[in-house]
């Protein structure tokens, strides 16, 4: 009897201890704070985060825990970050950015209302982004550049501010190569928008036509930004030579002018901007000008290009953009030139870093188009180069980049989707389809509204 229960109290002990060794290779590997036991983590508030292996990639299951922020402790390697319902309030700059192999990230659940512009910086390899079931109003194009790699993300479930603070997200999710970015989110505000999607609302709604005034108030009067857009620009008739002889011409070559005039031809071929001191493409600044197949805007200090800068020119062939300040393209800048032909890039400043490689990837996309002068200024150690030997290198780092397995078990609708909820049938299947994509943790990740707790 007494060899029964030392016996006894030998396998509970056994059965408790945890056993090292073969922890490793299993699922459910317990991360926590590196030299302290186990003793003193029993109690903490934060109960530890499960690190596991699935199908090579490392993921890292945070989700449930009421953690506030990133920990310290944290492995730097891992492939999927899962932080869903937590209480995380504000993302700031860099939060994630130690974090370079990261695949996908679930923020969803939390009470995330602010997001610093640089919050997701350093994620260059990220494709798959959850931020649904949050409080976030406000977000801009600025947050998703430094996610080249972008596939999947999801907004919805947020109070979105449909005002000219958002105008930028908004044009970016409506690009046609961005499909599965934002479907379902919709605006909160203004009264006259609710409801609205934020892939479908019209963007001049979102932010009616108040130009911000690009040139600075002399002698410090009138300091605030006028409401209205009466700003006078010079008459470019005036200013300018107009041909029409061999072909319908625009010489604007060398007037000094600081924006695109406002009252540009509509029936123009060429337009010839060179030689001026334009430093702003504001969007659509030549929607009018929809039968230009040549522009030159060589020779200016364009530093700044806006996202819809050339939408409308849809029969374009030539582009210019020499000898001007460029540092990279924002994403989606060339998104509405269908038939470009030749871009002419040399002698600008082009900063070498992740915001490069959307050019790159739109021209590897886009083989028709010629391009020369893409050299690399900045920084020092890719001075000179190419920037596309810059881009391939940078990706030969990494040369894991397969597609993910597709799964069959589950269609994965988020159960907040009830039909009445659902878009155009091409939403649903985009919908779909992304699910089908979620490694599977991430797929089918319902609001819980209680727990079942064995007892045992
Ligand atoms: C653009 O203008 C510059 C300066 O006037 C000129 O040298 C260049 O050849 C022009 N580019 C094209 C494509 O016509
Ligand atoms: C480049 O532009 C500057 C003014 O921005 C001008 O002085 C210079 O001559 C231009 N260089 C070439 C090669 O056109
Ligand atoms: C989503 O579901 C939650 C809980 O079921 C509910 O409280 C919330 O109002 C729903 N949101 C929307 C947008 O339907």
């Amino acid at each position: 009897m007494r060899l029964l229960s030392v016996l006894l109290l030998l396998l509970l002990f056994w059965s408790v201890e945890p056993r090292k060794g073969d922890r490793r290779r299993d699922r459910g590997r317990s991360v926590r704070p590196r030299g302290k036991g186990r003793a003193n983590t029993v109690k903490r508030q934060t109960p530890d985060c499960k690190e596991y292996t699935e199908a090579g990639e490392k993921f890292l299951d945070c989700q449930d825990r009421q953690l506030t922020g990133v920990q310290q402790h944290w492995p730097d390697d891992i492939d999927h970050l899962l932080l869903g319902r937590n209480k995380i309030q504000v993302l700031r700059d860099n939060t994630f950015s130690r974090f370079k192999n990261l695949i996908s990230l679930d923020l969803q659940q939390n009470q995330i209302s602010r997001l610093e512009e640089g919050a997701f910086s350093g994620l260059t390899r990220l494709t798959i982004l959850l931020l649904q079931h949050n409080n976030i109003k406000i977000a801009s194009e600025e947050h998703l550049l430094p996610l080249p790699r972008l596939q999947h993300l999801r907004l919805y479930d947020n109070p979105w501010d449909c005002g000219c603070r958002l105008e930028s997200l908004v044009r970016t999710l409506q690009l046609p190569r961005n499909r599965n970015l934002g479907n379902y989110a919709k605006c909160s505000w203004p009264v006259n928008l609710r409801g609205q999607k934020l892939r479908t609302v019209r963007a001049e709604e979102v932010c009616p036509d108040v130009r911000p005034p690009i040139q600075r108030p002399q002698n410090g009067q009138d300091t605030l930004p006028r409401p209205t857009p009466t700003k006078k620009h010079p008459d470019v008739n005036a200013l300018c030579h107009t041909y029409m002889f061999p072909k319908p011409m625009l010489d604007c070559r060398g007037k000094e002018l600081k924006n695109i005039p406002s009252d540009l031809p509509s029936d123009i071929v060429k337009m010839d901007l060179s030689s001026n001191s334009i430093t702003h493409l504001r969007p659509k600044e030549f929607v009018a000008s929809r039968d230009l197949k040549l522009l030159n805007l060589s020779s200016n200090s364009l530093g700044q290009i806006a996202t819809a800068a050339f939408a409308g020119l849809l029969y374009l062939q030539e582009l210019d953009l020499s000898n001007n300040s460029l540092h990279y393209f924002p994403y989606g800048v060339l998104e509405d030139l269908y038939f470009l032909r030749k871009l002419n890039l040399g002698e600008n400043p082009w900063i070498c870093d992740y915001n490069i490689h959307y050019l790159i990837y739109w021209l590897k996309h886009h083989p028709g188009v010629s391009y020369s002068g893409l050299v690399c200024k900045q920084p020092q150690e890719f001075r000179g180069w190419l920037v596309e030997n810059y881009v391939k290198t940078y990706n030969g780092e990494c040369p894991k980049d397969k597609e993910r397995q597709p799964g069959r078990d589950d269609t994965g609708l988020d159960q907040n989707e009830t039909d009445a909820e659902m878009g155009t049938p091409q939403e649903l299947v985009a919908q779909v389809e992304e699910e089908v994509f979620l490694p599977r943790p991430l797929r089918d990740r319902r609001p819980k509204k209680y727990d079942v707790i064995r007892l045992s």
